[in-house]
């Protein structure tokens, strides 16, 4: 019997998603003969009418798409599956509409690719409609549990490196104090590692307390040591000394992380007299082209995913563990992000490399 599966990408997009797209499809209709359907921006697409869904077929991958950052089939950070709307004068419960798109697909077995918000909403979803569930990880935060490598997280670490090494040369023709702000919500993994990887003197990071003093004392050793510009990264959910953390409220009335590399340039100007600049490096480290180790991750999980569905196995999200990839049931990982642990091995190594990481001991 010929199986049909469905594919979505949801919550924020990253680099190497399309590398997954591709693996999916490939094997899927390479090793095992099956339909492979692509949904249009995460569930948005099941709520339409007619519902927005493209078979995909090998051919689709011919091109550049392994190469191309982004999501060709869409995603969406801010639709929610529950709740309710108004169709044709009639109010519905959306998660209906969705799971009655779904069975009118014939869709056999449902591939999610998220971060763990996502899949903690795919995993009440795809529970409520008895609908078979494998997830993939994804997301450069790279705080889903149980798991070393999410896809899209070494772009961008790569980005946020390639960042501090445009900002050295400026830094030290202007004798300034360079300060690179990184996302990452509640994890320091991007800060940390292209901190260390692009040669910062600081960075400063949600999980570790620091103090503007603790940074100025920095500066002024780097000085005393002859050099004249210091590069900092911060991650975009470090605290303000008050222990707030620094938004910015948008039009649309949403509050966001943003900020926190400004209010840190005026304290250290004011505390070192070091004139500081200050980088919001943003969405670029999400739609980078992938780095060959998320095209590989991303191929690796898509291959695994459609394995497990073979095999008849469900609500399970494949991960990356000690180089090979396992797979964790949903439960475990669903809504648990993970952020950086204190005895992470590379905050040792920032500090014995002379980085100021915050006040740890
Ligand atoms: O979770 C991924 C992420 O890029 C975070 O690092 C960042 O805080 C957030 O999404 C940005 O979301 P948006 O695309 O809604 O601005």
């Amino acid at each position: 019997m010929v199986k049909r599966i469905g594919i979505l990408t949801s919550g924020g997009d990253c680099a190497g998603l399309n590398a997954v797209i591709r693996a999916v499809t490939l094997r899927a209709i390479n090793q095992y003969g099956w339909q492979v359907y692509g949904l249009r921006d995460g569930t948005l697409g099941l709520m339409k009418d007619p519902i927005d869904v493209v078979e995909l077929k090998t051919s689709n991958f011919d091109g550049n798409l392994l190469r191309m950052g982004g999501t060709f089939l869409g995603s969406n950070n801010k639709g929610k599956p529950f709740g309710k709307i108004t169709r044709s004068g009639k109010e519905i419960e959306i998660s209906d509409l969705i799971i009655d798109s779904f069975k009118k697909l014939e869709l056999d077995a449902l591939i999610g690719i998220g971060g763990d918000g996502s899949l903690k909403l795919l995993q009440s979803l795809t529970k409520k409609g008895n609908i078979n569930f494998i997830g993939i990880p994804k997301t450069i935060d790279n705080d889903v549990k149980h798991n070393e490598l999410s896809i899209g997280y070494d772009t961008a670490v790569d980005v946020a490196t390639n960042a501090l090494d445009m900002l050295q040369p400026t830094a030290a023709s202007h004798r300034r104090a360079m300060i690179l702000e990184v996302m990452g919500r509640d994890a320091g993994h991007i800060a940390l590692n292209a901190g260390i990887a692009g040669g910062a003197d600081v960075i400063l990071i949600p999980e570790i307390p620091y103090s503007i003093k603790g940074i100025a004392k920095h500066i002024e050793k780097i000085r005393g040591e002859g050099r004249n510009h210091a590069l900092i990264v911060v991650a975009e959910a470090v605290k303000k000394e008050d222990g707030k953390k620094a938004t910015v409220k948008f039009v649309d009335g949403e509050v966001r992380l943003g900020g926190i590399g400004s209010y840190l340039g005026d304290k250290i100007y004011k505390l070192t007299d070091a004139e500081t600049r200050v980088t919001v490096l943003g969405h670029v480290q999400r739609g980078a082209q992938p780095t060959h180790r998320d095209r590989l991750i991303a191929s690796a999980f898509g291959v695994k995913a459609v394995d497990l569905i073979a095999n008849g196995k469900f609500n399970r999200v494949v991960v990356w563990q000690d180089r090979s990839v396992k797979d964790v049931s949903l439960n475990d990982i669903a809504g648990k992000s993970q952020t950086l642990s204190k005895n992470d091995p590379l905050i040792e190594v920032a500090t014995a490399l002379g980085i100021y990481i915050g006040d740890i001991n």
